[in-house]
């Protein structure tokens, strides 16, 4: 029988997932890298909810914002995410503003479990910077609004069931231990409560 171990029984072994785990946080907090790593480590999908925006409209998101507008692509991620927190349990790495609707984040509560990879502004300009994919960071100087987001998202990213610091020079799979750690600590997400 396929049992999720409890804290302190684990021996290596992996929790079993019983709902989602949603990675959330700015850009540039390696929300993509670390659900991979993670996915692989829990023996799940891993699915990014950008990607599954892309799949389903058949345009980049830069080419939604572009002739949509930002509304138009806000739902659209409300709705994908809706549909993900009904599948099987995976880890779902959440586009930066996904958390910040309200609907979207009843969802994330009721269905799965939230972790925000919390991380610094240099970090996370070191780590957009050259990239040209994400519109917000498009629209002037991406370290006024990188700051401008963590003023405006870091006190709503907090109600995550759980916070873990990314701090440079740590490894994905460091990210993903110390998140594996931490839903174990937790519970709700292996079935223990
Ligand atoms: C956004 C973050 C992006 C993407 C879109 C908007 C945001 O995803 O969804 O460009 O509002 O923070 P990543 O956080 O995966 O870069």
């Amino acid at each position: 029988m396929n049992q999720a171990p409890r804290m302190g029984e684990t021996h290596g072994a992996v929790p079993q997932l019983v709902r989602s785990v949603v990675l959330i946080g700015l850009m540039g907090a390696g929300k993509t890298s670390v659900g991979l790593r993670l996915a692989a480590a829990l023996g799940v999908r891993a699915i990014d909810s950008d990607h599954e925006i892309e799949r389903v409209s058949a345009l980049t998101i830069p080419e939604i914002f572009e002739r949509y507008g930002e509304p138009e692509f806000r739902a659209l991620e409300r709705r994908v995410l809706s549909r993900l927190m009904n599948e099987t349990p995976s880890v779902i790495s959440a586009g930066g503003g996904a958390f910040m609707n309200p609907k979207t984040r009843a969802v994330i509560r009721r269905r799965g479990i939230s972790v925000w990879l919390r991380a610094d502004l240099d970090l996370l300009v070191s780590r957009t910077a050259g990239r040209t994919h994400r519109p917000l960071l498009n629209q002037g100087n991406p370290r006024k609004i990188l700051a401008g987001l963590i003023d405006e998202r870091y006190p709503v990213y907090g109600e995550a069931d759980i916070t873990v610091d990314s701090a440079p020079g740590q490894t994905h799979e460091d990210m993903a231990a110390k998140i594996i750690e931490a839903l174990l600590a937790h519970g709700r997400a292996v079935g223990e409560r």
